[in-house]
């Protein structure tokens, strides 16, 4: 007999039959009824044992959190909740579970908790949930870029140039800390490190996307992204998963119809695939916001939420117009806003971008064309000579969930503006070149998963949405 998951035994057309499963005890009430998942469904299998014909010793082995091997026979269950169960034949405790010190017992704990138990948070409903949807997202990804004409490239993780110019970065080093060699001058001389130079974790594929762009025409990058912020909030990791798409002969407007066309896409791929999972985590959220007062409720569901991106069209909307919005708005004359918006030129903050598409325009927002000051170099410089073709779409309840631009394509313009901002010439060459042998217009955005998978799940911390979470302070696991 082969082993089934709990998800074939639940699935609608199961034969009824004896069957063999292996999993995690979730429960086990009046010494009958085991709740038995093994992480293929939010969903358990209920096995039903007749106490009378085992042993109470193998019995007293059944705790939350043990591994067992049951078989049976898959009957219609008598009881509620349930379509099938298993009358258990045979029972093997594979590996026991310490009742009294197991950590995650079968009440609601503090998500607080949890991180700090995150090697065994996935054996909760909302951990395992949240972690099928981003295993879902990310196949979905590929999926799409697939389905469409895109070579996913691997990007180096170590790398020796700052794309986002933030200076933002994790030294790599193979250099003993505490005896560094030295220069004349007393700065470390990285010539005699590992690579001969200075380098870094990447904070973004996108410049060595882009020299692929230019000759296989349509590519992609998804993988792990690295940025030194210190800043400790619900929407930032220190090591974060980015994808970022990046075509040739594309422009700011079909960056933008790419990029509308692909979140709609993999939000779809869940509705249509996670749909239990789903169920679950907006029921969850349903629970969480009774205890708000009625006004700090949302107005939509979970999967409304999701649905409405996927139906509705993305509202366009320049920086320009944006400031004048903001600076108008009652937040910002009531100085209700943290940072007021008071002329053009303003970066805008997470608190402006949510007044945009929670309070104003009420659906995801597309902002472009921003001041050249406020974004990074390589973005391409209108013809007003003050704004580049810039985009970041934003997200309900998120913010910033991507960014992206049309490059400079023009040598003499990159040129002007790396000298403006003191990049040095020869740590992009390389980068330089594609403008001096056949450049040509194109364009890409980054989006984070992690953002994507918090708007997906309704769950509010971005560390819930990674298996383990790195920010400052913290690295464990
Ligand atoms: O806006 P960003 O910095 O853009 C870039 O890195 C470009 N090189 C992308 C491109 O054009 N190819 O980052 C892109 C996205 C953000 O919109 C955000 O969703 C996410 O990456 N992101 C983070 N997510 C989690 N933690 C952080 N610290 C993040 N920083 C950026
Ligand atoms: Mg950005």
């Amino acid at each position: 007999m082969t082993t089934k998951s709990v998800a074939e035994l639940l699935s609608k057309d199961v034969t009824l039959q004896d069957v063999t499963v292996k999993g995690w005890v979730r429960t086990f009430r009046a010494n009958r009824f085991i709740a038995l998942n093994d992480g293929s469904t939010i969903n358990n299998i209920q096995c039903v044992v007749d106490f009378e014909n085992f042993d109470e010793a193998l019995l007293k082995r059944i705790t939350t959190g043990s591994a067992i091997h049951v078989t049976g026979e898959l009957v219609e269950s008598q009881g509620k909740g349930q379509s099938v169960e298993i009358q258990v034949k045979a029972l093997d405790v594979l590996g026991d579970s310490d009742p009294e010190t197991y950590p995650i017992q079968p009440k609601k704990h503090t998500f607080e908790f949890l991180r700090e138990n995150a090697h065994l948070r996935t054996r909760t409903n909302t951990f395992s949930a949240v972690m099928r949807l981003r295993s879902s997202l990310s196949f979905a990804i590929h999926k799409y870029f697939n389905e469409n004409g895109f070579y996913y490239i691997h990007t180096p993780i170590v790398t020796g140039s700052d794309a986002e110019g933030a200076g933002e970065m994790f030294r790599v080093t193979g250099l003993d800390a505490k005896n560094p060699p030295l220069n004349d001058d007393g700065s470390v001389d990285y010539k005699q490190d590992f690579f001969g130079k200075e380098t870094n974790l990447t904070v973004s594929g996108q410049l060595e996307a882009e020299t692929y762009a230019m000759s296989l025409g349509k590519v992609y990058t998804f993988g792990p992204a690295f940025r030194a912020e210190n800043s400790n909030t619900t929407r930032h990791l220190a090591e974060f998963w980015m994808v970022e798409p990046e075509v040739a002969f594309m422009d700011l407007a079909g960056n933008m119809d790419l990029a509308e066309d692909f979140m709609k896409s993999v939000l779809s791929y869940a509705l249509e695939n996670n749909k239990e999972d789903l169920e679950f985590l907006e029921k969850r959220l349903l629970d969480e916001e009774k205890k708000l007062p009625q006004a700090q409720r949302s107005d939509m569901s979970l999967i409304e939420k999701i649905k409405f991106v996927v139906d509705n069209n993305f509202k366009r909307v320049s920086y320009t117009e944006a400031i004048d919005i903001l600076r108008n708005c009652k937040p910002n004359k009531k100085k209700k806003f943290k940072y007021i918006i008071e002329e053009w030129g303003a970066d805008l903050q997470s608190e402006h971008e949510r007044f945009l598409v929670e309070k104003h325009f009420k659906c995801p927002v597309i902002l472009f064309d921003y001041p050249a000051s406020i974004k990074a170099f390589y973005m391409r410089l209108n013809e007003d000579g003050k704004t580049v073709r810039a985009m970041d779409v934003l997200f309900p309840g998120i913010g910033e969930m991507a960014g992206g631009s049309q490059r400079e394509e023009r040598l003499d313009v990159l040129k002007e503006k790396m000298k403006a901002l003191d990049i040095p010439e020869e740590e992009l060459w390389w980068y330089l070149d594609l403008r001096k042998y056949g450049t040509a217009v194109h364009s890409g955005f980054g989006l984070g998963l992690e953002r994507l998978i918090m708007f997906a799940t309704g769950i509010s911390n971005i560390r819930d949405v990674i298996p383990y979470p790195r920010t400052p302070q913290n690295a464990e696991f």
